[in-house]
């Protein structure tokens, strides 16, 4: 059957559109307090084909706090670094719970579902301490050279007030290290984690960082060999199937692609072989995922017909 090429940029002005004036919908994450300055009404999206074409709309030239979008980056150099002994202090199922639940935790002795969920990440961390000398600063080097960009920075403000109220993430490293799944000192493994989740990019970076992800680890615009492929490929299952915490589901059943959210309303999505998609908009549903992002990436993949299912 010949292949009919989809028109991305009506698609995603219509997508645009539709979503745009939705409204009532969500709530600006506030656990963060430097996270509730954002302008709610703010929302951008941007596509980038494997084939070098760009589309964007909205404020997808905007940086935003990219949160737990950055876990993805952050797992992928500990998985360059471990390979598989990573394994051995974090797991690949979902988790069922919402990202920063402490009940499986207890039960599962400090050894945390997955490197998405927040205590996931946090030893995630952790082992980056033991593979770099200055773990804040060379992790960020290491994530601009992931993503071919140099220019990304820590928004020290968002860092500084999750960390004034980082009691839960405090109550999950502790318990972690009780059960002798964290080696480093507490508070350096925070503040590595924190500034993790306050990186900014926009949509447009975003998009663009990760397309190695949608073509088996090389970069499609410079041909660089970014990560294996077995890696590339367990990087997206688990996204697809940890992604969204407890819409993981969800997100697999009415978008259909492997992608990552994170509460500053951000969402990454990409289909192997074509795109990678990053949307905006910072009003997030009971869940912690954006409400507004999570519709438009629902109606691009319909109209698209590009669900990997
Ligand atoms: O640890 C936290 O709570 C935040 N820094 C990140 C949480 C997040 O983005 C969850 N994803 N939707």
């Amino acid at each position: 059957m010949q292949q009919v090429a989809i028109d991305y940029d009506k698609v995603l002005n219509e997508v645009f559109e539709q979503v745009t004036d939705l409204t009532g919908i969500g709530q600006v994450a506030d656990y963060i307090p430097e996270l509730k300055v954002i302008d709610p009404k703010k929302f951008g999206i941007h596509l980038a084909t494997v084939d070098g074409q760009h589309f964007g709309v909205g404020d997808s030239e905007q940086r935003f706090s990219l949160q737990s979008i950055a876990k993805v980056f952050s797992l992928i150099l500990a998985i360059k670094f471990e390979g598989g002994d990573l394994w051995r202090r974090v797991g690949v199922e979902p988790s069922g719970t919402p990202f920063n639940s402490l009940v499986q935790l207890e039960l599962e002795k400090g050894i945390p579902r997955n490197p998405f969920i927040n205590s996931g990440a946090i030893v995630i961390c952790d082992v980056l301490c033991d593979h770099f000398e200055n773990p804040k600063e060379d992790l960020l080097v290491a994530i601009g050279e992931l993503c071919g960009n140099a220019n990304i920075s820590y928004n020290e403000k968002v860092a500084q007030s999750e960390k004034l109220s980082s009691y839960t993430n405090t109550a999950h490293i502790n318990l972690m290290k009780a059960h002798g799944n964290i080696n480093h000192d507490i508070d350096k493994v925070l503040d590595v984690y924190f500034h993790l989740c306050s990186i900014e990019m926009s949509c447009r970076e975003l998009a663009q960082a990760f397309l190695f992800l949608a073509c088996k680890g090389v970069d499609p615009v410079t041909n660089r060999k970014v990560l294996t492929v077995g890696k590339s490929q367990r990087i997206n299952a688990l996204m697809q199937t940890c992604g969204f915490y407890d819409e993981a589901g969800e997100f697999t059943f009415k978008v259909g692609l492997p992608g990552k959210s994170g509460v500053g309303g951000g969402i990454i999505a990409l289909c192997p072989g074509k795109y990678a998609i990053a949307v905006w908009s910072p009003k997030l549903n009971a869940k912690g995922n954006s409400f507004k992002g999570l519709k438009a990436l629902e109606l691009f993949t319909t109209k698209s017909a590009t669900s990997i299912f």
